[in-house]
């Protein structure tokens, strides 16, 4: 085995779309530069040391699927996991911790992953954190930058083409990189405590299976805003991306993903002026993303209402379909 043995990854936001790309939907994502890393030793495994995940032993069953998917004996395998990512608040920390793990393990093994491969172990092992899953998590974290993803194959989102190359015999997922005119400056405002996703997820597949024609009809609305949302966002139009966060949320609280705390905190970013905000990724809690002509007075309006705030700068380097 090659130790020590290092890989990283990165988090991000979904900026429309989350929950409906479950259903085939496309999302828009953006990579945010705050990152995990994970750095394997020669020891008594599987371990996992971490200073983002405490008393929960998924991510050692992550190791462990990892280590067996590589051929290697996890059992001979200690990591050590640093993270920016705040755990349950919808920048992805659960899907960096996977691709960061695969990569780790990876290079323990002494091998490297195709991008398309990468993509599919991710979204296979991201199932250990949220049950059934899109996908969009790990795409984030293992490509970086701005994309629309979607489970169903679709030749354009807004506009912005579909990713093709010689490597893209297996569809899903489909994935179509967002050009970013300028650096997007978006407020994140965290709501509460982290939250399971995986719930919000598995509630939201009870209330479609006992009423498919409501929530499909909703999941359409949604794909409708995230081609609006992406062209708007390729051509950057901060107020047209603002309605369209506006209209997301709508859909989402139908859908029943949303809360009090998210709902008082898009209403402050709103009276604070804000071209719109919405709560980003599972919902049911977490954080609430805005944008607006004036990034700094409004994280002050939001930290006013009691959120801990962070301005981050989206990451714009194109997205590279695998
Ligand atoms: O991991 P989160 O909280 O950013 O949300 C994931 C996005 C969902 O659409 C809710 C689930 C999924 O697998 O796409």
């Amino acid at each position: 085995m090659n130790l020590p043995a290092h890989g990283d990854a990165g988090g991000k936001v979904i900026l429309l779309g989350e929950h409906a790309v479950v259903y085939g939907r496309p999302a828009l994502v953006a990579g945010v530069p705050l990152r995990l890393s994970v750095d394997l030793q020669a020891g008594v495994g599987p371990r996992v040391d971490s200073d983002a995940v405490r008393d929960d032993d998924r991510p050692v069953q992550l190791l462990r699927a990892a280590a067996r998917h590589f051929g290697i004996d996890a059992g001979e395998l200690v990591a050590t996991v640093r993270s920016a990512l705040p755990p349950g608040a919808g920048f992805g920390s659960s899907a960096a911790l996977v691709i960061a793990t695969v990569r780790a393990v990876a290079a323990a093994a002494g091998t490297t992953l195709s991008g398309k491969a990468l993509l599919r172990l991710g979204r296979e092992l991201e199932a250990t954190f949220h049950g059934q899953s899109s996908g969009v998590d790990p795409a984030a974290a293992a490509l970086g930058g701005c994309f629309w993803y979607a489970l169903a194959s679709h030749a354009a989102v807004g506009g912005v083409p579909a990713h093709r190359d010689a490597s893209d015999d297996v569809e899903p997922p489909c994935v179509g990189s967002v050009p970013l005119p300028r650096p997007l400056s978006l407020v994140v405002a965290r709501a509460t405590g982290p939250r399971r996703t995986g719930a919000a997820v598995g509630g939201l597949r009870e209330r479609w299976t006992a009423d498919r024609p409501r929530y499909d009809a909703l999941f359409d609305r949604v794909a409708a805003i995230v081609a609006r949302g992406t062209a708007a966002l390729a051509s950057g139009d901060l107020p047209a991306l603002g309605r369209a966060f506006d209209d997301n949320q709508a859909v989402l609280a139908e859908l029943g993903v949303s809360s009090p705390a998210i709902d008082d905190l898009v209403a402050v970013a709103r009276r604070a002026g804000a071209f719109g905000a919405k709560l980003t990724g599972g919902g049911a809690g977490g954080a609430v993303i805005a944008l607006a002509a004036d990034p700094t007075s409004l994280a002050t309006a939001l930290a006013g209402a009691g959120a801990t705030t962070q301005t981050l700068v989206v990451d714009a380097t194109p997205a590279v379909a695998a």
